[in-house]
């Protein structure tokens, strides 16, 4: 089982300015990608203010965390509403056969799964602009280490990708602890 963060922050580390404002900053260059990227899951959990703010996720299998059901309760055919804290989570993606799982936020989700210490990969696009103040990727420290595996410059003004990988995942994959960079 794999889980990825796919996020766009801004350079001041931003991923929204307030719990319910929609990702419709981000460049065009970075929602291709999100499109792309998004496709490669078998299932995005989300929190349920972003699912709320997110029309286009209503299209995508997704798995929204909440604690206004005990367990899980089936919404439909592509929405599960979930409480982490009254499953055992890991066992239910296993259940429903979900080997690739995407994590889109927002930052309550994200900190959840970092605090399981369950991080794999994290995409990151940054855009060049800021917003000041406003909700950040993580509230919490890092419970792994993550290294560089690749950037990309994704436009002429300067949104880049960046690719994170668990440190232990490097190590595993190349046979030592050396950072791989592609452009
Ligand atoms: N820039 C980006 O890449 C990006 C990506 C994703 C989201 N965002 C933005 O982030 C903002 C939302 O972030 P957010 O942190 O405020 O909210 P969120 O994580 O999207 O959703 C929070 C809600 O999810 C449920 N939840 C979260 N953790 C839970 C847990 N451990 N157990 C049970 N339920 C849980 C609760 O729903 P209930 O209230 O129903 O109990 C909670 O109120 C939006 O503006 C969105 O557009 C940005």
């Amino acid at each position: 089982m794999q889980f990825s963060i796919v996020a766009v922050s801004t350079l001041d580390g931003r991923i929204a300015r307030h719990s319910f404002q929609p990702t419709t900053w981000g460049s065009p260059e970075d929602k291709i990608f999100l499109r792309r990227k998004l496709n490669e899951f078998d299932v995005i959990v989300v929190g349920n203010n972003t699912y709320k703010t997110a029309r286009s996720l209503k299209k995508r299998n997704c798995v929204v965390f909440t604690r206004s059901v005990k367990s899980f309760s089936v919404k439909g055919p592509l929405c599960t509403y979930v409480n982490p804290s009254h499953i055992n989570l890991k066992r239910f993606f296993l259940r429903q056969g979900y080997e690739k799982i995407g994590l889109l936020g927002g930052t309550q989700v994200y900190d959840y799964f970092n605090r399981h210490g369950w991080l794999d990969e994290i995409f990151l696009t940054i855009e060049p602009l800021a917003f000041g103040k406003g909700l950040s990727l993580f509230a919490q420290s890092c419970r792994k280490a993550f290294r560089l595996l690749s950037l990309r410059r994704l436009n002429r003004q300067g949104s880049v990708l960046f690719h994170f990988i668990r440190s232990e995942a490097i190590a595993r994959k190349s046979g030592s602890s050396g950072t791989r960079r592609t452009k």
